[in-house]
């Protein structure tokens, strides 16, 4: 059981993406999120297939891309082609979600579902069998930098629940949203597997080293303590 580091390149340099994502890579990221924003789902607008594509090329790990876009079935296609390996869509657009889930699928990409913070954890109740991955946003979605939303740890407990109640136990749960080195260990004691950092990465100093340092305090939370330990 591990935990996997997903820098969120939003916070990085758009000039000089290349070098942000080797030195998270350095720092032991194991994914890179891509944050795609439309200006209608959500009031801010960011990137689109050209970039994720040329991102792909400098990239050795997986991309992670979380559509914050109100029609997210035109685009999957183009994002898969771009080079998503992981792809999430928010159910608060989504009222045929079955079809786009599999439709992701079938494309040969992860599909994850996104919950923002207001969205109840029954909406996932039937599509919970079929996901990949569930995403739970810790803040409202459309900024870096905003402040982790604390009843977000409860959110993922009660995620993972519905996960292993539908038999999908292998179906990890991301966490997006005011990560840092201070709640890390709290939301991986919660039941999240994937965390998304980008201020708390990419407006540090040293990129590659808050890697490592938030990777490191995410997985003491699954390490036994020295007295439980033989
Ligand atoms: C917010 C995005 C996040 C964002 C996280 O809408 O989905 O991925 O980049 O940034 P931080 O870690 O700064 O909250
Ligand atoms: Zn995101």
């Amino acid at each position: 059981m591990t935990v996997q580091i997903a820098p969120s390149i939003l916070s990085a340099d758009f000039a000089a993406l290349g070098s942000a994502i080797a030195a998270v890579e350095r720092g032991g990221a194991d994914l890179i999120h891509v944050d795609v924003m439309d200006g209608h789902f959500v009031p801010n607008i960011t990137i689109g297939p050209p970039v994720v594509r040329s991102v792909k090329r400098v990239a050795r790990v997986p991309l992670d891309v979380h559509l914050m876009i109100t029609d997210p079935d035109r685009y999957i296609d183009a994002f898969a082609a771009a080079g998503a390996s992981m792809m999430s869509v928010h159910v608060e657009v989504l009222p045929h979600l079955h079809r786009t889930v599999h439709a992701i699928k079938a494309l040969g990409v992860k599909a994850g579902v996104v919950l923002n913070p207001s969205t109840p954890v029954v909406a996932l109740e039937q599509i919970a069998g079929d996901v990949d991955f569930v995403l739970v946003m810790s803040v409202n979605p459309g900024f870096g930098g905003q402040s982790f939303i604390p009843r977000s740890e409860s959110k993922v407990q009660e995620v993972r629940a519905l996960l292993d109640r539908a038999g999908n136990t292998s179906a990890p749960i991301e966490i997006d949203g005011g990560i840092d080195h201070n709640n890390a260990a709290r939301v991986v004691a919660a039941g999240a597997r994937i965390l998304v950092a980008g201020s708390a990465i990419f407006h540090a100093p040293d990129p590659e080293r808050a890697t490592r340092e938030l990777k490191a305090a995410a997985m003491a939370a699954l390490t036994p303590s020295p007295s439980s330990a033989r």
